[in-house]
């Protein structure tokens, strides 16, 4: 049997992110979500590890985590624009699946390693999603690195981060394609 699978190259190719405002409803079922979610799990992970899990954010907790981000930007003493800006992924949110990296104590695998076994499992997932046709969109937040927004809203524990919240739902509008980076310009080959 061939490895090949041109389909799957021409999906890597061509993917691009669906920006989280154009996304509207429906967001995929918890049926729906758990191929997402195994397929996302199948990473990368150096020692087996499993330095990660989800927490998958649901429309009714959309609300919730927007007034925790009010609050958290004020004890932050973030601007206005500041704090608008971050809640504004909650405000028109569907679904999103919160990536978190568990820091797992290893002798063996340094703890950047599993930094980038979440990230692998953050653009797993994000594929996954848009392979199977949703519209996803990968952000941050200045409250995703905060430890109040972490601890009170998604009951993070001390060695747990959040990687990246996934957003996932129905494309609304195409986004225009951006520039992607010149290969050549960044590739060095080392023959000797
Ligand atoms: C760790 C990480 C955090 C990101 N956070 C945000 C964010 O908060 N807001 C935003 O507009 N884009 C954010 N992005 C960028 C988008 O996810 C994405 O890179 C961009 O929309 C283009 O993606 P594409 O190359 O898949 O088309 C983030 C990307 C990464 C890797």
């Amino acid at each position: 049997m061939s490895l090949k699978n041109p389909a799957a190259l021409e999906f890597l190719l061509t993917r691009r992110s669906r920006p989280a405002k154009t996304l509207v409803a429906p967001a995929p079922t918890r049926e729906e979500l758990m191929p997402l979610l195994t397929a996302a799990a199948r990473s990368p992970d150096h020692g087996k590890l499993e330095p990660w899990r989800f927490i998958v954010i649901e429309r009714a907790a959309m609300q919730r985590l927007a007034g925790l981000t009010e609050t958290c930007g004020q004890a932050l003493g973030k601007s206005a624009e500041d704090i608008a800006k971050a809640r504004n992924q909650f405000d028109m949110g569907q679904l999103a699946v919160a990536v978190v990296e568990i820091r797992k104590p290893s002798d063996k695998i340094p703890a950047i390693e599993q930094t980038y076994s979440a990230g692998a499992v953050c653009l797993a997932l994000l594929n996954a999603a848009l392979a199977a046709g949703w519209g996803a969109n990968w952000l941050s937040g200045w409250q995703s690195h905060d430890r109040s927004f972490c601890e009170q809203g998604l009951g993070l524990a001390e060695n747990e981060k959040i990687a990246g919240f996934i957003h996932i739902a129905t494309e609304g509008k195409a986004p225009p394609e951006r520039p992607r980076p010149d290969i050549a310009a960044l590739t060095q080959w080392v023959s000797e």
